[in-house]
C-alpha cells in the first residue's frame, strides 16, 4: 500500500525528537511571573503605559485592523506620521512601513535586486534576509562572516549591478556586522549596502538612531537600513529607511507591500508613542547597553562561555542541542526564560543559550537571572 501523503512528517518529527531538535508553543499567561531574558523588548517599551495607551487608542479610533492593503485603504494618517518620524531618528529621507520586519526585509532585498543583480550576504545574517535573496533571483555570494575583505572580493569583477546585504547586529550571537568599513568596500565596488538594523535600533547610536546612524551612515545615498517595530519599539511591524527614491520605488514594486494587509493601528499607534518615548529618554539605550555587559560579564567570570555584546544580545555556549534545551528549561523552573538557538537557527550547529538585556531590569533581576543561568550550567564540558 502507498504511504499516505502526509505520513512522512510522524518520521521527520521522531527524527528531530531524537536529535533534541523539536520545537514546541509554550503559550504564557498575561500575568507571568517567570523573569523574560528571552524576549525581544530590548527598552522595556511593551508593557509601558504610554505605549499600550497609545496602541488602544489607535485602534479605538482606527479600528482593530488597517482594512485593506496599503495602496487601497490600509494606509492612516497615523502610518504616514510612524513613517516621518522613524526616517527622522534614523537620520534618512523616509521611511515605509510594512506588516513585519520579514516583509519589509523580503520586500528590499527582491525589489532592489533581481536576475543580473550579485547580492553578497554575510553568512550569518537572519532567516528572513536569506528568504529575501531566494525571492529575488539575483546571483549570490554567501560571505564569511563580518569580513569586508571577503565582501570586496565577492564584488570584485561583477558587472553590473551589485548590493552587499548584512545583519546590523546578528539575532544569535550579539556580535555587530563591521558597517563602516562595508560601506567603504561597497563604495569602492559601486555596490549598494542593505542594513537589516532589527537589533540595532534603540539599542545603538545617539538617542537609539540604531547601527547604521552609529557608523556614521545616516542619510547616505547609498545605504538602505531596515528595522523591526516589534523590538526595541515594544510593537509589531517593520519599516525600511533609506533614500526616498527607495522608498517610491518599493511602493511600486515591493509584492510583501502591495500584495499584504497595511499594518494594523494599534501597532502603529503604540510604535510611534515608543519612537516617543525614546526621544525624551536616551537613557533607556544606554542602560539596556550595560545591563548586557553586565550580564557577559557575570556569566563570564563565572566560567561560562558568553559571547561579548555589541547591542542588547548576549549569547552562552552549550555542549549539544539536547545540553542546551535541558538548560533553558532548568532556568524557567526556576523563574527565567532564556532563548534557545539549536541547529537549524544557529548554522554553525553550535547550541546557545541566548539572553537578552532590558533597560528596565533591576540591579536585583540581573543578580537573580545570573545566578540561575550559572546555577543551572551543564557540567558536561564545551567543545570548540
Ligand atoms: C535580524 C532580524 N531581522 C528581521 C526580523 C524579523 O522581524 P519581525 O519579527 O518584525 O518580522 C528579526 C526578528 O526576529 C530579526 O531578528
Amino acid at each position: 500500500m502507498p504511504e499516505a501523503p502526509f505520513d512522512w512528517l510522524d518520521r521527520h518529527a521522531e527524527q528531530r525528537r531524537r536529535a533534541g531538535l523539536s520545537r514546541t508553543l509554550r503559550p504564557r499567561p498575561a500575568d507571568d511571573p517567570v523573569l523574560d531574558l528571552a524576549g525581544n523588548d530590548y527598552l522595556g517599551l511593551t508593557h509601558h503605559p504610554r505605549v499600550t495607551r497609545a496602541a488602544a487608542d489607535a485602534a479605538l479610533r482606527w479600528g482593530a485592523g488597517s482594512t485593506g492593503s496599503r495602496l487601497v485603504t490600509g494606509t492612516t494618517a497615523l502610518h504616514g506620521e510612524l513613517e516621518a518620524e522613524l526616517a527622522a531618528l534614523c537620520g534618512a529621507e523616509a521611511a515605509l512601513v510594512f506588516a513585519s520586519g520579514y516583509a519589509a526585509n523580503l520586500a528590499a532585498v527582491s525589489a532592489l535586486t533581481g536576475p543580473g543583480t550579485l547580492i553578497a550576504s554575510d553568512a550569518a545574517n537572519h532567516a528572513s534576509l536569506i528568504d529575501g535573496c531566494r525571492l529575488s533571483r539575483a546571483e549570490k555570494a554567501v560571505v564569511p562572516h563580518a569580513d569586508p575583505e571577503a565582501f570586496a572580493k565577492a564584488l570584485a569583477g561583477h558587472d553590473g549591478r551589485a548590493v552587499a546585504v548584512t545583519d546590523s547586529v546578528f539575532s544569535v550571537d550579539g556580535d555587530a556586522a563591521p558597517l563602516a568599513a562595508l560601506a567603504v568596500v561597497c563604495r569602492e565596488a559601486g555596490a549598494g549596502l542593505l542594513v537589516d538594523d532589527a537589533h540595532g535600533l534603540g539599542v545603538l547610536g545617539e538617542g537609539g538612531a540604531g547601527a547604521v546612524s552609529a557608523a556614521g551612515l545616516a542619510g547616505s545615498p547609498d545605504v538602505v537600513t531596515t528595522v523591526t517595530l516589534s523590538k526595541s519599539l515594544g510593537s509589531q511591524g517593520g519599516a525600511v529607511v533609506g533614500p526616498a527614491r527607495v522608498i517610491r520605488h518599493l511602493v511600486e514594486n515591493a509584492r510583501t507591500f502591495i500584495f499584504d494587509t497595511g499594518l494594523a493601528p494599534a501597532a502603529v499607534g503604540g510604535a510611534l508613542e515608543a519612537l516617543r518615548v525614546i526621544r525624551e529618554e536616551p537613557g533607556r539605550p544606554v542602560r539596556t547597553r550595560e545591563v548586557a555587559r553586565e550580564l557577559s560579564e557575570r556569566l563570564a567570570s563565572a566560567g561560562l562561555l558568553a559571547s561579548t555584546p555589541d547591542a542588547a544580545v548576549v549569547s552562552v555556549r552549550a555542549p549539544s542541542p539536547e545540553a542546551a534545551l535541558r538548560w533553558a528549561e532548568r532556568c524557567r523552573e526556576q523563574g527565567v526564560a532564556v532563548g534557545c538557538f539549536r541547529p537549524p537557527s544557529v548554522p554553525d550547529g553550535i547550541s546557545r543559550l541566548r539572553l537578552t538585556a532590558r533597560a528596565d531590569l533591576t540591579a536585583a533581576q540581573v543578580d537573580a537571572a545570573v545566578g540561575v543561568v550559572v546555577g543551572t550550567a551543564p557540567r558536561e564540558p564545551i567543545g570548540d
